[in-house]
């Protein structure tokens, strides 16, 4: 049985036997690095600079949400990059090297910070399932597969921890619900749900998208692991009015998991599914068709590349 407190106590003596001086988190505010802000906060205090890549690929609204969640908690950097990480990835199709290049880019901008506080460590909320698909070559997970060049020492506190034990150790640290039993979201964000190309467009059509997705599986109060949207490549044809439309399709991926190693498509009822599709097709202009993905992991992993 995992003993959250127990963990907690250990981390922080861990943590002060390993970092030293100043040290910098990438904190997205997701469920493991938030947790690994705070866990790393009690341990070295304000030693502990987190700091926010605002990538462009968030959810809606999310950047400003963890600005005004962690500002008072935490020394806090925002760092508005998503210029950067868009140019990064002009012309890029390839879903590993997509991930690469925003890797690359996201350890440039730590290594900036590193050098503005003359840092030596970074923390990161690596956790146990990470690693594990990262060394079966299944997908190179960006806080995982380090680019070479790299002057920080990387120290990662959960990485033997499963998502589970992640949200117990949250709560026990005092996080409010909204980040302890937060979806579980990317590192490389809803760049690696835009399929092939990734454009300022196409990124806010699956912004609204998944906006949407979130906002229906909250009213019905389902219990799900993720729920998202995800921009499929090339054009369908639909009919807005009594006018021939062309335009995207989305696909809406609905699973349950409790580690994320396998996961199941969930049997979502019809009519929560035919408001999702009938709202995206509706607000979102542009969208003339969305698919429900029934496929499990495996043989499909959970997101789309
Ligand atoms: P997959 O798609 O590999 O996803 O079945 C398993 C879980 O990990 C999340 N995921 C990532 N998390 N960096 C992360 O921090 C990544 O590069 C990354 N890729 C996938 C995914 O959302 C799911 O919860």
């Amino acid at each position: 049985m995992f003993d959250a407190e127990k963990f907690i106590k250990n981390a922080i003596e861990e943590t002060k036997e390993t970092v030293a001086g100043t040290t910098i988190i990438a904190l997205s505010g997701g469920v493991d690095s938030s947790t690994c802000a705070m866990l790393v906060g009690r341990a070295i205090g304000k030693n502990l600079v987190c700091v926010f890549v605002d990538n462009g690929f968030m959810r809606k609204n999310e950047p400003e949400r963890i600005r005004e969640i962690f500002e008072t908690k935490v020394k806090f950097e925002f760092a508005d990059a998503s210029e950067r990480f868009f140019d990064a990835l002009k012309g890029i199709t390839d879903p590993e090297e997509k991930r690469k290049i925003i890797a690359r880019t996201y350890i440039e901008i730590f290594n900036e910070y590193a050098e503005k506080y003359n840092a030596k460590f970074l923390v990161q909320g690596t956790i146990a399932p990470d690693w594990i698909e990262t060394k079966g070559n299944i997908k190179s997970h960006h806080n995982v597969a380090l680019p070479s060049g790299m002057t920080l020492e990387i120290y990662e506190p959960l990485k033997d921890l499963y998502k589970n034990e992640v949200r117990q150790v949250a709560r026990a640290l005092g996080l409010s619900e909204e980040i302890s039993e937060r979806m579980p979201f990317p590192g490389p964000g809803l760049a690696i749900r835009v399929l092939g190309e990734v454009t300022k467009e196409k990124v806010e059509i699956v912004k609204e998208a998944d906006a949407i997705v979130r906002e229906e599986i909250s009213n019905a109060n389902l219990k799900v692991w993720q729920a998202f949207a995800v921009l499929l490549e090339g054009k369908t044809t639909g009919v807005k009015g009594d006018k021939r439309d062309y335009g995207y399709m989305l696909a809406v991926r609905i699973v349950e998991s409790t580690d994320a190693m396998t996961a199941n498509a969930m049997n979502v009822k019809w009519e929560i599914l035919q408001k999702i599709t009938s709202r995206i097709t509706t607000e979102i202009s542009n969208v003339t068709r969305v698919l429900y993905d029934l496929t499990s992991k495996p043989p499909a992993t959970i997101e789309f590349e």
